[in-house]
């Protein structure tokens, strides 16, 4: 059997998990939802889900990954297989490998708009476009949302970028983890970082741009994002949203960290690790993310308007405020540029992640080779993208990124910490001999997973986390999710029954929501079929 592949170095592990985190949602996503949810007041549900749920389950994904790695098990389908000997786990654990495809699939378009926006940055195509509106429809022109435009006549550059983007995802993982993964990690996030503070620097230095409106400073865009709210803690939609960013960004539940965390050594060190990442990722988040796209928008657009494009969507700060900033800048599309290709950088690192489970099951369970399997995993992600790009206007993409980026992921994490917490010990104690039986029977619980957890640990877990882990991350899971269910089942604009859906849109968001059931059952299958292989 071919020798299993490794990380080369801790920093390169530590930069490539750090880079699976640090994505679009660190710039795009965290202001826009602080600033819709209570500023300085959302970081309580934040920081509350970041330490009850996001470092918990940080490491025992990680704990996951390393044990199922031992196994030569690197998705979470075969690693639910070794922890849970139930012939259902597998199937349960495949979904470790459909969600991080069908995020991955979506993902890299607005990754490749990144690049296009760096390249128009570059070349001053947006330059000249002073108003909002405009830009706007430079945006939608581009996207092909409304065809025939003055800036853009055909859908077939935003086409273009996307297939050079898709390339440069199958050239990365094509080379593998050490040579393709690593490397770029050790590349981009360092760049990523320096961009993001010079930009953070510049933005600062800006205070009051327009003297003739004092209230336009960066201070107050600062302010707005963290004055607290506190009115808003008692409104459950904000622990929501904060427990769905953290999900997010720390990319749990995703699968893809388990996918990583499997190819360490059996004693290396996961907590001191996954607690650096996780740390690397809430600077990003939380100091760069929160200082460049919402203060400088106030600063120039003042508080009002930022509040409306901040209500209007992601995209529209990123793309259509961020543009016209940059031209009222010296040196602006320099700015521009180093924005658009720090957006950029921040989406391959974690988009290289998200492919990395259904790749580990193409090698490693059907045997098919690395650069035939980053091949096929190009061409499923083309060919599932193929409606995303051409049915944007129809909420196509919504329809992925409310199952898939939000719901879904607290699904799986609510199922493998399950796994962890209650079946765990019941297989080590099987696979590790008669002698032990009863005895592992009488420790049924957490227990072999607390251990497996702490071996070659760096430092010392502190007790409280035994707990938090066993207790909490279940119960805030089940909590959070029945509550969202209520919440969205009651509402008029009920997500889940598409009550808010113009009906010339539903058909297309009905194919988006079938497509996803197509996809969850599809690697159910080839999981299956893989298995029957190797039996
Ligand atoms: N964690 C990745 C992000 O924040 C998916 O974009």
């Amino acid at each position: 059997m071919a020798e299993r592949e490794r990380w080369e170095t801790r920093i390169g592990l530590v930069l490539a998990m750090a880079g699976n985190a640090v994505g679009l949602g660190n710039f795009l996503r965290f202001p826009r939802q602080a600033a819709l949810n209570g500023g300085g007041a959302f970081m309580v549900p934040y920081f509350c889900a970041f330490i009850l749920m996001g470092i918990p389950l940080m490491w025992l994904e990680w704990t996951m990954g390393r044990y199922g790695g031992q196994y030569g098990r690197s998705t979470t389908a075969g690693q639910f297989d070794v922890m849970w000997r139930n012939k259902s786990a597998k199937y349960i654990g495949s979904i470790g490998i459909s969600i991080p495809l069908l995020f991955a699939i979506y993902y890299i378009y607005i990754e490749s708009w990144t690049l296009a926006y760096a390249f128009f940055s570059l070349t001053r195509k947006y330059f000249g476009i002073s108003e909002m509106g405009k830009m706007n429809t430079f945006l939608q022109n581009f996207q092909g949302v409304n065809r025939g435009g003055e800036f853009f006549p055909t859908i077939f550059i935003a086409i273009f970028f996307w297939i050079i983007t898709l390339l440069l995802n199958v050239v990365v993982i094509g080379r593998g983890i050490s040579r393709g993964i690593e490397k770029l990690a050790k590349v981009a996030m360092p760049l990523l970082c320096i961009f993001g503070i010079i930009l953070v620097i510049k933005i600062l230095a800006l205070g009051t741009p327009d003297p003739r409106y004092p209230d336009r400073s960066v201070m107050n865009g600062l302010a707005y994002i963290w004055n607290p709210n506190f009115s808003r803690l008692t409104d459950f939609s904000v622990w929501l949203a904060a427990a769905g960013q953290i999900f997010f960004t720390l990319s749990i539940g995703t699968g893809t960290i388990q996918t990583y965390a499997s190819y360490l050594r059996k004693d290396d060190d996961c907590i001191l690790t996954g607690l650096s990442t996780s740390a690397t990722n809430e600077f990003v988040e939380v100091v760069l993310g929160g200082s460049i796209a919402i203060p400088i928008a106030v600063a120039f657009f003042g508080l009002a308007t930022t509040q409306m494009i901040a209500r209007q969507g992601s995209f529209d700060l990123g793309f259509v405020a961020m543009p016209i900033i940059f031209q009222k800048l010296p040196l602006g599309f320099i700015f521009g540029t180093m924005w658009f290709i720090l957006l950029f950088f921040a989406g391959i690192t974690s988009s290289v992640a998200l492919t990395s489970p259904l790749m580990a099951l193409l090698k490693e369970n059907l045997g098919i080779t690395r650069k035939h399997a980053a091949k096929i995993v190009g061409l499923t992600l083309f060919i599932f993208g193929l409606p995303i790009v051409f049915f944007l206007k129809h909420g196509y993409m919504d329809q992925y990124d409310f199952w898939i980026g939000t719901v879904f992921l607290a699904i799986l994490a609510l199922f493998e910490s399950l796994v962890f917490i209650y079946t765990f010990s019941k297989a080590k104690v099987l696979s590790s001999g008669v002698k032990n039986k009863l005895l592992g029977y009488m420790k049924f619980g957490m227990d072999a997973g607390w251990e497996e957890m702490n071996r070659g640990a760096d430092i010392k877990i502190p007790r409280i986390f035994y707990y938090i882990l066993k207790y909490i991350v279940p119960i805030y899971l089940i909590v959070l999710f029945c509550g969202w269910l209520g919440q969205d089942l009651s509402s008029e604009t009920s997500a889940i029954l598409m009550r808010g859906v113009d009906a010339r849109h539903a058909p297309f968001q009905w194919v988006a929501r079938l497509s996803i059931i197509g996809v969850i059952l599809g690697i159910a299958f080839l999981v299956r079929v893989a298995w029957n292989k190797k039996r």
